[in-house]
């Protein structure tokens, strides 16, 4: 059997990302996606500094993602956004979601984040120590499940008492000038033009 390098895992760079959206579609299709109350709270926002990341599988291609993002949890009260988590199908079982996690949990914790927060399969979840009773008194900005509504306190207590309604506070992503969205829509007027 031939040997295959281990994937490995680092920030996200431009180049990853259409493959990084093509993973995501794969995997949860995209009119899904798009539709999820937790997208409410990433759209149009940049994610949080060093807390992208992305797995390239043996032939360089992107096999995993995982974001965090900047929201208040409750007035006040910084807090991160996980979400969405996806590895490729062929890569499933054999601990790279996990490592994903850990690099994520562990890079949040180095840089002072209090808090995580994510919606997602409870089963899962719970063995990086998500638990749905540190989110009981928070609300999402649309419909959710609430036994899906997870957090993990990266510095004891920082959810203690946490209520009222998760907002997105992240840096919102430049919006492209009319002169991109014109040569997006129909490249080859601009270029005859
Ligand atoms: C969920 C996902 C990221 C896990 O990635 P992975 O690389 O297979 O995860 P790991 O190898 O670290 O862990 C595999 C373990 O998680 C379990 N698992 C996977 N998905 C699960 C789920 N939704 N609920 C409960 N357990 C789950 C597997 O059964 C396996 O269990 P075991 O360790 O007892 O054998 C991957 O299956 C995926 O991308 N799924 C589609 C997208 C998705 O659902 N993402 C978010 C989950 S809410």
């Amino acid at each position: 059997m031939l040997a295959t390098a281990a994937p490995v895992i680092s920030l996200e760079t431009d180049a990853d990302i259409a493959q990084r959206e093509a993973l995501l579609d794969l995997s949860f299709g995209r009119a899904a996606r798009l539709a999820k109350t937790s997208e409410r709270l990433r759209e149009g926002r940049k994610p949080a500094e060093g807390l992208a990341f992305a797995a390239h599988g043996p032939d360089g291609r992107v096999i995993a993602t995982l974001r965090l993002w900047h929201v208040a949890a409750g007035p006040g009260r910084p807090a991160l956004l996980l979400g969405p988590l996806a590895v490729h199908p062929w890569f499933r079982d054999r601990g790279l979601g996990g490592a994903m996690m850990s690099t994520a949990i562990n890079e949040a914790a180095l840089r002072g984040h209090g808090a995580i927060m994510l919606v997602g399969d409870a089963p899962y979840y719970a063995r990086f120590g998500f638990d749905v009773a540190l989110t009981e008194g928070l609300w999402l900005p649309g419909s959710f499940d609430r036994n899906r509504f997870l957090g993990l306190e990266l510095v004891p207590g920082a959810l203690e008492g946490a209520r009222g309604l998760v907002s997105p506070t992240g840096e919102m992503e430049a919006l492209p000038s009319l002169d991109e969205l014109v040569t997006r829509a129909a490249p080859e007027m601009k270029r005859s033009a």
